[in-house]
């Protein structure tokens, strides 16, 4: 009986009423005794319209996994590697809170934009604000995000939040009572301009509620350097976290990011264009994002006990190449049911290819050939660059299971893949 809907709208009430105390109330109740029941709306009658419409409708948030205990699920991964994609998974199941890159505000909030390289001013303060961050999201206190968002939120709302659309959650009701009845709503992936459009601007009381209507949480980071840098999360005993880390051949990520940043890879497109590197490339990012990746994958492989049963490795090329196995792959690691939804968004997105990862941008793919469109980057690099970068990055690539090449008569010849088969087993 503790668990009723009753116990959660006296709740949402007192939310109403103690607007500064709310949140925490509710979030304490995630800690007691009845976790998943309070969740779960079917068969109750819950007096607010607005809540009774989740219940009623055809699209039941709790219909999925309402039993298993609350997970709060890491999307741990590094720019253009894949993650928005791999997100997908998660935001399009509709009982998970999915947020896309919250830690976004955070950043902004710590870099000193006086500086032409914005740099960050205090990288342990930096750490410690994005485990808070996480943390709160968590445990749905999403209002914690207000110290970071600029220009500052007024009355709990905001026409900022970043990125705001990739989150159905955000998108649909009760957040967004306006969705009801759009097919963009249901499923695949409301356009970014559609959301704020018809949304209005977000409000961030509701958005802590939509977050405890549903029965998890999911987040997608490129931020967090390295998993040694998540321990406090895993060693929290009111979180129960489990981190997909995903990883990608770095000769790709660089080929993407010169893509998708050609401003900031200016150096770096003279140097593939002329063959002739530049003396002002800057080298130090990519190095860094390959050890990153290299240490952080080391500490997974290695399961260490605060990692224990919390960490999976995927590289994004297995989960290009098959997309459904490695859904349900990581859908078995968090330990809850792969949503129709899911399969149907799988569906819909990948159909005979892989999606051109990070370059997949809200549309859907066309039908390359997979395997060609993940190792697409072979034919964008120049093989001086790759020489270099297999230099930096040789201890990641071997780690990893990638291969090298040695002339450009490897590196243009697609049909000998570089993606090595292997299995990420932690010891158990
Ligand atoms: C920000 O960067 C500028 C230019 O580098 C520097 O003069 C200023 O002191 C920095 N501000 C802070 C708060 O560090
Ligand atoms: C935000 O939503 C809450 C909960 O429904 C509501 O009480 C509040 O008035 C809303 N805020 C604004 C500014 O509309
Ligand atoms: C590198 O140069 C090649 C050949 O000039 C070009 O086709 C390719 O698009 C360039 N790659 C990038 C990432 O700019
Ligand atoms: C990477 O290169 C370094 C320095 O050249 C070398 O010592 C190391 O053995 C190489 N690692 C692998 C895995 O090839
Ligand atoms: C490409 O690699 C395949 C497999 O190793 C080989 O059979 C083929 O001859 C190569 N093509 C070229 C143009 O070198």
């Amino acid at each position: 009986m503790e668990c009723s809907w009753k116990t959660v709208l006296l709740l949402v009430c007192a939310s109403l009423g103690i607007q500064y105390t709310a949140i925490r109330t509710l979030r304490d109740s995630l800690s007691g005794p009845c976790h998943s029941g309070v969740y779960q709306c079917q068969s109750r009658q819950p007096k607010d319209s607005r809540w009774r419409a989740l219940c009623d409708g055809n699209t039941l948030p709790m219909e999925a996994s309402s039993s298993a205990p609350r997970r709060h699920i890491l999307v741990f991964a590094t720019t253009r590697s894949g993650s928005s994609f791999t997100g997908q998974f998660f935001n399009q199941h509709p009982g998970i809170f999915y947020v896309f890159e919250p830690l976004y505000h955070i950043q902004q909030a710590f870099t000193n934009s006086t500086n032409r390289l914005r740099r960050v001013l205090d990288r342990r303060a930096l750490l410690g604000a994005y485990r808070d961050l996480l943390l709160n999201l968590y445990t749905c206190d999403v209002r914690f995000l207000e110290n970071y968002i600029r220009p500052e939120p007024q009355e709990h709302v905001t026409g900022s939040f970043f990125r705001r659309s990739s989150s159905r959650a955000l998108c649909s009701p009760p957040v967004c009572p306006e969705a009801w009845g759009e097919a963009s709503a249901t499923v695949g992936q409301p356009d970014e301009t559609w959301c704020p459009k018809k949304c209005g601007p977000l409000n961030l009381t509701l958005a802590s509620m939509a977050c405890l209507s549903r029965s998890h949480v999911a987040i997608k980071t490129v931020r967090v350097p390295a998993v040694g840098d998540l321990r406090t999360l895993t060693e929290d005993p009111r979180l129960d976290l489990r981190i997909v880390h995903l990883v990608r051949d770095p000769r790709a990520i660089l080929a993407s990011r010169m893509t998708a940043f050609s401003e900031q890879f200016r150096a770096w497109k003279i140097w593939n264009a002329t063959a002739r590197q530049p003396r002002y490339v800057d080298l130090s990012q990519i190095t860094s994002t390959c050890r990153d990746m290299a240490e952080s994958a080391e500490m997974g492989l290695q399961n260490p006990a605060w990692l224990r049963g919390r960490y999976l490795l995927v590289r994004y090329e297995d989960l290009a190449l098959n997309p459904e196995e490695k859904a349900r792959e990581i859908y078995r690691f968090v330990g809850l049911e792969m949503d129709k939804n899911v399969q149907l968004w799988i569906a819909q997105n990948t159909k005979n290819s892989a999606p051109s990862a990070p370059e997949w941008n809200y549309k859907y793919s066309t039908t390359r050939d997979s395997k060609a469109t993940t190792e697409s980057w072979r034919l964008r690099l120049s093989f001086d660059i790759v020489r270099t970068l297999q230099t930096l990055c040789n201890d990641t690539l071997s780690l990893l299971g990638y291969r090298l090449v040695h002339s450009v008569t490897d590196l243009r010849n697609i049909s000998n893949s570089l993606v090595e088969t292997r299995s990420f087993q932690t010891v158990l």
